[in-house]
């Protein structure tokens, strides 16, 4: 099986799915690599070295598109429309909001796997992009938030007096909220954490983090270990509740996301007024739409001398890392497709596999019951 890579041009993508190592890896797995020539450049990995390790490289998108039988995306293509008929996407997709873009590949007759659903068991968490880049994207908002700060995180004691350490407030404890926190107590700052999953206590505690004592009636906690959406009521009590704790730190970062939703409004103006000038929020939910209701994707803000920050694509901004992870993610996704003593095929025989249908040949795969 023939599988394709081409230059991503949403969001200023810089990562690739697959690092020269994977590229060696997939070929031991009976599999036929094709990239679009400087497809690596944005994460430093040259043509030479996917050449070295055995891919064939091609001049254009079309030629991948042409010739591969599985492309693999980390976002829904914007060209569909000229992909040609019957063949396989791999990637990351968000196919929530880009029903437009699976109703083409329907028409086209694709097979389609969607990343973000493989499925949180034991088993796939090597296959999970969703950790892998929001683990990043934590670290790299603390980053953020540090260099846009007025102050300093650490206490310093110095011949010119002690500084006091910066309040962190991290609310949303998931995988980039606990990667923040950790990042931000290995900076030395003063750190809280919050989460409406109970679960998420223990995970904050351990790390060094006070968790805030905020109680709802009932938990937050969903399906597939992931959060469910609050009601208006219960929103309105939460926000109510992280008022105090928010207007008392320095810097706020929001992780807080609900699978297929638009992220819920956490940080009201007015709470944001409470805040001191020269505080710092990090909003990491911007892409669906952010935790704060000022938030502006893709915009710096400063508001009453507070910074607002809401990146995109954050993982892209560590291209290298962030790539060498997705080529993991994608190569050992890539293995379900084999079996010994035979070429790789496509099939959702495997539980993980069928999850991750979102197109079977053109068809809404039917999940068993
Ligand atoms: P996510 O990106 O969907 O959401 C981020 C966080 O926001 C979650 O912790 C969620 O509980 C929280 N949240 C949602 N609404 C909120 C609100 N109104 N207020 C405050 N917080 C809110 O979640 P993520 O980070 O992808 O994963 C969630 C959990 O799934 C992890 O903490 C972990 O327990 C579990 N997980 C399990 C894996 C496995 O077993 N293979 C792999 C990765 C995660």
């Amino acid at each position: 099986m023939k599988v394709g890579i081409f230059v991503e041009t949403r969001f200023g993508e810089r990562r690739v799915p697959l690092s020269p190592e994977g590229v060696r890896q997939l070929i031991q797995m009976g599999f036929t690599p094709i990239l679009q020539a400087g497809s690596g450049a944005g994460a430093f990995y040259p043509d030479s070295a996917y050449q070295n390790a055995g891919a064939q490289i091609v001049p254009t998108a079309e030629a991948v598109w042409e010739e591969a039988d599985m492309l693999l995306a980390l976002h829904m293509p914007e060209q569909v429309d000229r992909f040609p008929t019957g063949k396989a996407l791999l990637g990351i997709l968000q196919a929530w909001r880009h029903e437009k873009e699976v109703q083409t590949l329907a028409e086209k007759k694709w097979t389609v796997f969607a990343m973000e659903r493989v499925p949180r068991i034991t088993r796939a968490q090597s296959m999970d992009v969703l950790s892998s880049m929001a683990a990043l994207a934590g670290y790299k908002a603390v980053l953020l938030a540090a260099t846009h700060y007025v102050g300093v995180f650490p206490m310093l004691t110095t011949a010119a007096g002690t500084l006091a350490p910066a309040r962190v407030l991290v609310i949303g404890a998931g995988v980039a909220g606990l990667q923040a926190i950790a990042t931000a107590r290995r900076l030395g700052a003063q750190v809280e954490g919050y989460d409406i999953r109970p679960a998420a206590k223990e995970q904050v505690e351990s790390l060094g983090a006070k968790f805030l004592p905020l109680t709802l009636d009932s938990s937050g906690e969903g399906t597939g270990g992931y959060a469910r959406e609050l009601t208006a009521e219960e929103q309105a009590r939460q926000r109510e509740a992280l008022t105090t704790y928010v207007s008392r730190a320095d810097i706020v970062i929001t992780t807080a996301a609900v699978p297929g939703r638009s992220a819920p409004k956490l940080i009201t103006p007015e709470m944001r007024e409470a805040m001191k000038p020269g505080s710092v929020i990090v909003d990491l939910a911007a892409e669906t739409g952010g935790n704060c209701a000022e938030t502006q994707p893709g915009q710096t803000q400063v508001l009453g001398g507070v910074t607002l920050l809401a990146p995109l694509n954050l993982p892209a901004t560590l291209p290298t890392h962030a790539s060498q992870m997705l080529s993991r993610n994608f190569v050992e996704t890539l293995r379900l497709f084999t079996a010994k003593d035979r070429p790789p095929r496509l099939h959702t025989e495997d539980e993980i596999l069928r999850a991750m249908c979102l197109l079977w040949q053109g068809q809404p795969l039917l999940q068993p019951a």
